[in-house]
């Protein structure tokens, strides 16, 4: 099994940075592949949290880091990222790729003057202005930074952005070209040994017969093709985006991990079917600490929606589940799931490709028992059969409605907390 993808099955923040970090204890490597730092991971070990935006969660154990061609990234953010690692007693051993994108100063400005007026919620960290420049061929890569011509390929870049901004009625004066440069190659000197073609070392790694866990960021909802349409994010968080976004082909690529957190967020705008009323959402807030890791801001939270599941099931090429945060919803009085959706008066049992539709969506629900708290000490010592009857029955209702096997249950946010049923390395 060389190659595992993780992948969030949702609105992103499920819980994939503390499954990425389980699931590397197999992993020679572990290289991101979408994204940028607009991702807050988080991992939980020996009493110690950690929070990552850019560098794979591999890195709390030590494994060896990729950063993809498919990642848009921000040099600033990974000095300090390193920096704080260091601080943490963690050297990463990183390669960045030569093809990724830069987020540049300018990006971080549009994407706060476009989502005034598009209203996304986006996290105003430049991912989308980056991706768009990408596509529309004037984007800096990694590989511009070492290039004698760095100036003038940044003044092309950024004398089409002042119109831009003038046009956008922004008066915020961008830094001059000179000022730009100057900085970007402070930073490039700091990478410079770690960029290469990741494409190749990751090749290499696979040939040696090593394992390359490849951890995706945001979720499958919030995909830029089969999310929900235009409250978004600005890539392709599936499973294919693990190929496009590293250059590993997909025959490395069997077996993917959907990350589900037992209930429902979201943070942003964007419809979300299953949402709770304002109390009950609050208690989940608190009880299941659902603020965001980026931007702070409160997550809005829902029961599991099972429609919007299986569609990310498909279209994400999930092949199993790690279902996380089961110690949170036990605590509610009632547990319910959505198993299909009513809008304008017909059934749906699919996820509609227009938000404006999806936002009319009355849930058809089912409830199901809830449990009572996990008895953590006999689960350490027995395993999955330890964990509440009801909790049993809510995995196997969701095994089955989804036709896809629960590999791991996650019942806390540290390492530990962990129930594996089936190893998905195996
Ligand atoms: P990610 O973006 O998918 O990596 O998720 P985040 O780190 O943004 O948010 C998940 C939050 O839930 C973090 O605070 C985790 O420490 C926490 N967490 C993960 N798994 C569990 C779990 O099973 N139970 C509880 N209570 N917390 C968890
Ligand atoms: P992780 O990896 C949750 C959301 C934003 C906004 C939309 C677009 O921690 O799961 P963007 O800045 O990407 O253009 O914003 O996507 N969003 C996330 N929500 N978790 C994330 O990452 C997210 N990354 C982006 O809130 O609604
Ligand atoms: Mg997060």
């Amino acid at each position: 099994m060389p190659g595992l993808v993780i992948v969030g099955a949702q609105w992103g923040d499920e819980g994939k940075g503390k499954i990425v970090d389980f699931l590397s204890e197999g992993a020679d490597v572990v290289v991101r592949f979408q994204g940028g730092n607009n991702a807050g991971h988080t991992i939980v070990h020996d009493g110690k949290e950690h929070f990552l935006h850019i560098v794979p969660s591999g890195v709390i154990r030590g494994r060896t880091s990729v950063i993809g061609n498919g990642v848009v990234l921000d040099l600033e953010v990974l000095s300090e990222e390193m920096i704080r690692l260091r601080a943490a007693g963690i050297e990463p051993d990183l390669r960045i790729s030569d093809r990724a994108h830069l987020i540049l100063p300018y990006h971080r400005i549009i994407d706060g003057v476009v989502d005034r007026s598009a209203g996304i919620g986006t996290t105003k960290r430049g991912i989308g202005p980056a991706y768009a420049d990408k596509a529309y061929r004037v984007g800096l890569r990694v590989a511009d930074l070492f290039s004698p011509d760095l100036e003038g390929r940044l003044e092309r870049c950024m004398r089409a952005k002042e119109a831009l901004l003038v046009g956008m009625g922004v008066d915020e004066l961008l830094p001059a070209v000179g000022e730009v440069a100057a900085k970007l190659r402070r930073l490039s000197r700091e990478i410079a040994p770690m960029v290469c073609d990741t494409s190749e070392f990751l090749e290499g790694r696979l040939r040696q017969g090593q394992n390359v866990l490849f951890e995706g960021a945001q979720g499958v909802l919030l995909d830029t093709d089969f999310g929900t349409y235009p409250f978004v994010t600005s890539s392709s968080t599936c499973a294919g985006g693990a190929s496009t976004g590293t250059g590993v082909p997909p025959r490395h690529l069997t077996r993917v991990v959907g990350v589900v957190k037992a209930y429902q967020t979201r943070v942003g705008e964007g419809p979300m079917p299953t949402e709770f009323p304002p109390d009950i959402a609050e208690a989940v807030r608190v009880k299941g600490g659902e603020y965001g890791v980026t931007t702070g801001r409160p997550r809005r939270c829902g029961d599991l929606d099972l429609v919007a599941l299986r569609h990310s099931i498909r279209v994400g090429g999930i092949t199993s589940i790690a279902l996380t945060k089961a110690d949170v919803l036990g605590e509610l009085d009632a547990v319910k799931v959505a198993t299909s959706y009513v809008i304008g008066g017909k059934r749906w049992t699919s996820l509609p490709a227009d938000a404006g539709v999806l936002a009319r969506a009355k849930p058809v629900y089912e409830e199901l028992a809830p449990w009572s708290d996990i008895d953590r000490k006999a689960v350490a010592a027995e395993g999955y059969g330890a964990l509440p009857a009801e909790l049993r029955a809510y995995v196997s209702f969701i095994e089955r409605s989804t036709d896809t096997p629960i590999d791991i249950v996650s019942y806390g946010p540290a390492r530990s907390e962990t129930v594996v049923v089936r190893d998905p390395w195996s």
